[in-house]
C-alpha cells in the first residue's frame, strides 16, 4: 500500500502547499490510503499539484458513485425493455435454479480473452466436482485472422471417442442469444477481431468444427463466461444471484424474474402465472455501459486509450475498469507526466512509448511494493520498461519539454540503482509518483465495478432475494471471476469499500449491515466469492440446465391437446 513506501519527507512549498485542498477533499478508502502529493519525496511545487489535479480526476467521491449506480439501473430497466440498448441485457435462455446435486460428465470449450480451456467436467451428487483440462493461451495472431484458426484448436486430444457428449461453449463474447444453444455475435471486445463473424452464430460455427473432425459432440448450451460463474458459484452457494466477471473484460450476469423482461418473447415462455414464477439468467453485457457519456468520470487518457482501441466508441465502461486496459491508461498518464518534464527528467523508453506495453500485471508489482525504497517499481520501471536504457538512435526517447517545466527539482539520487549504461535513472520520487498514479487507476477500477455491482443487487432485491425477512437475514451471494479480482493487490478491499459507501447511502439496504465492534459491515450478508476459473464448471451446470429445458418443453409439447 502506498503509505508504507513514504520514508523521510519533505514538503515542498510548506504552509503554503496548493495540493493540500485538493488532496483533503478526495476521499480516498482507508484501506488504501495514498499518500498526499505534498508527501513525496522532493517532490517539486509543479509535480506535486499534476499529481493532485490526477488524484481529483480519478477519485470518484460518493456521491458521483451512486449517480453513475442509479444511472446503471436506470440503463438496465431499459435494457430489459428494448432491444438494442446500450445494455444488451441478453436473454440466456437458461430458466430456473439449480438444486446443487446435479450430475454428469459434460465437455466444455471456454474461449476467453487470454485462455482456451477443453475441460471434462465431472458432477457428481453432493456438489463434488473433479476436472481434466488442456489450457492454451490464445496467440494474439489468433484474435484477428481467420476464425477457423481459433475454433480448431477445440479438437483437442481431451475429447473422448466412443460417445456422444454434450458440451457447454462457453464464448466471452456479446452475443445476442437467440435460443439456449445459438445466438449471433453482436461484436468482438478485448482486441479481437477476426473476420466475418459478427452477426454469425459462434455455436454454429464450433458445432461444424467438431462435425468435420468427426467428432461426437453435441454443442447443447452457448453462454456467456459470467453466467458460468453465476452457476459454478451457485451450485455450491444456493444464494447466489450474480456472477461477476473482473478479468481482461468485465462484465455481469444476474437472475431475472421472467415477468420483469419486458421485451420477452411471451408466446416462448408460456402463459403470464407461468412467467412471473420463471427465473432466467441474463447477461447484461455491461462492458458498454454510458457509450453515450453522460455520467461515467472519462478523462483524456480513457479518451486517447479508446480512441487507439480496435473498437472506438465501444466498451467504454469495460475500457475503465477490465485488466486488458487499466496498464494502457496508466501508460497514457505516465506519457503526459513525461512530456511536461514532471518524470523521469522528461525521458521516455522504447518500451513506454509502445501501446499495450505497460501491463495491469506491472501494476499489481507496484502496488504490493512496501520496500523503502520502492526497489519493485524501480525494477519495472528500469528493468523491465527499459528506462535509462540507451537505445538505438531510431527510437528517440526524450519526448517534448516544456517551456516552463525548469523548476522541477528532482535531485540526483543513487539509492535507486543505475542504469546500464551507467547514469542514475528513477529517483525515489519518481517512483513514488508512479505507485500513486497506479493507485488511482486501480482504485477507480474497483470503484466503478462497486458501483455496477450495487446496482445489480439493488435492481434484483425483493425479486430474487431479500424476498421476505427470513431471506433478508440469510444475504446474497456473488461469484467472482477474473485476475484483476483474484491478483491485483488491495482490489477486494476497494471494490468491498465502494459497495459499502454505496450501500450506506440507501436506507432499504441498511438491513445489509451488521455491526462489527464499532463499525457497520456488510460481511456476512453480501458475501463475495471468488470463482476463479469458474465458467468451465458453469458450462457443464449450463449443459445440465439445457437438458433438462429441453425435456420440460418435450413434456409441455406432449401434454397440450393436438393442434394447438
Ligand atoms: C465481453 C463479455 C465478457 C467479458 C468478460 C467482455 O469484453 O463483452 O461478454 O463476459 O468481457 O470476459
Amino acid at each position: 500500500m502506498l503509505s508504507a513506501a513514504i520514508s523521510p519527507v519533505q514538503h515542498v512549498g510548506g504552509d503554503l502547499d496548493p495540493t493540500r485542498d485538493l488532496v483533503a477533499k478526495s476521499h480516498l478508502r482507508p484501506t488504501r490510503n495514498p499518500m498526499a502529493p505534498s508527501e513525496i519525496v522532493y517532490a517539486s511545487k509543479k509535480q506535486q499539484l499534476a499529481v493532485a489535479n490526477l488524484v481529483q480526476e480519478f477519485t470518484i467521491l460518493p456521491a458521483k458513485l451512486k449517480e453513475i449506480k442509479d444511472r446503471f439501473k436506470t440503463e438496465m430497466v431499459k435494457g430489459l425493455a428494448n432491444q438494442g440498448e446500450t445494455l444488451a441485457m441478453v436473454q440466456t435462455h437458461i430458466l430456473g435454479r439449480l438444486s446443487g446435486s446435479e450430475t454428469g460428465t459434460y465437455l466444455t470449450l471456454d474461449i476467453g480473452g487470454t485462455n482456451l480451456r477443453v475441460v471434462l467436467v465431472e458432477l457428481s451428487q453432493g456438489a463434488q466436482v473433479s476436472t481434466r483440462q488442456k489450457k492454451y493461451a490464445i496467440d494474439p495472431l489468433l484474435k484477428v485472422g481467420e476464425p477457423k484458426l481459433l475454433f480448431v484448436l477445440a479438437n483437442d486430444a481431451v475429447i473422448p471417442k466412443g460417445r456422444v457428449l454434450e458440451l457447454g461453449f462457453t464464448f466471452s463474447f456479446p452475443v445476442l442469444q437467440t435460443g439456449i444453444n445459438s445466438g449471433t455475435l453482436i461484436d468482438w471486445t478485448k482486441g479481437y477481431s477476426c473476420h466475418g463473424m459478427v452477426g454469425k452464430d459462434p455455436a454454429e460455427f464450433l458445432q461444424q468444427a467438431l462435425l468435420n473432425r468427426n467428432l461426437e459432440v453435441n454443442v447443447s448450451v452457448l453462454m456467456n463466461d459470467t453466467v458460468g460463474t453465476l452457476l459454478s458459484h451457485a451450485y455450491l452457494h444456493p444464494r447466489t444471484v450474480v456472477g461477476f466477471g473482473l478479468g481482461t473484460g468485465s462484465n455481469g450476469a444476474y437472475i431475472e424474474r421472467v415477468d420483469r423482461i419486458r421485451k420477452r418473447d411471451t408466446t416462448a415462455l408460456g402463459n403470464d402465472a407461468e412467467a412471473s414464477t420463471q427465473e432466467m439468467v441474463i447477461n447484461i453485457e455491461f462492458g458498454a455501459f454510458d457509450n453515450e457519456r453522460t455520467v461515467l468520470p472519462i478523462t483524456m487518457f480513457d479518451n486517447k486509450l479508446d480512441r487507439k482501441s480496435l473498437n472506438p466508441s465501444k466498451q467504454l465502461f469495460e475500457k475503465m475498469i477490465a485488466g486488458m486496459y487499466l496498464g494502457e491508461i496508466t501508460r497514457n498518464i505516465l506519457l503526459d507526466m513525461i512530456d511536461n518534464r514532471l518524470l523521469f527528467r522528461g525521458q521516455s523508453s522504447h518500451k513506454l512509448n509502445t501501446p499495450w506495453e505497460f501491463l495491469t500485471e506491472h501494476m499489481s508489482v507496484i502496488e504490493e511494493d512496501s520496500t523503502p525504497d520502492l526497489e519493485d517499481v524501480r525494477r519495472v520501471l528500469e528493468d523491465i520498461l527499459g528506462l535509462g536504457l540507451v537505445e538505438s538512435s531510431e527510437t528517440p526517447v526524450v519526448t517534448t519539454m516544456h517551456a516552463d517545466a525548469t523548476d522541477v527539482k528532482a535531485p540526483v539520487q543513487t539509492s535507486g540503482g543505475e542504469s546500464p549504461s551507467g547514469g542514475t535513472v528513477t529517483t525515489l520520487s519518481d517512483r513514488q509518483i508512479v505507485k500513486l498514479i497506479v493507485a488511482l487507476v486501480g482504485q477507480r477500477s474497483a470503484r466503478l465495478a462497486a458501483a455496477a455491482l450495487c446496482g445489480m443487487l439493488e435492481h434484483t432485491m425483493g425479486y430474487t432475494w431479500a424476498r421476505d425477512e427470513a431471506e433478508k437475514q440469510e444475504g446474497v451471494d456473488i461469484g467472482v471471476d477474473g485476475s484483476v479480482y483474484g491478483f491485483y493487490p488491495g482490489y477486494e478491499s476497494d471494490l468491498k469499500g465502494g459497495l459499502e459507501e454505496l450501500f450506506a447511502l440507501e436506507a432499504e439496504m441498511s438491513f445489509l449491515f451488521t455491526k462489527e465492534g464499532d463499525n457497520d459491515s456488510l460481511k456476512d450478508r453480501v458475501r463475495l466469492g471468488r470463482c476463479l476459473d469458474g465458467s468451465s464448471v458453469g458450462a457443464a451446470l449450463g449443459a445440465v440446465l439445457a437438458t433438462r429445458s429441453m425435456e420440460h418443453s418435450l413434456l409441455t409439447a406432449k401434454s397440450k391437446p393436438a393442434g394447438k
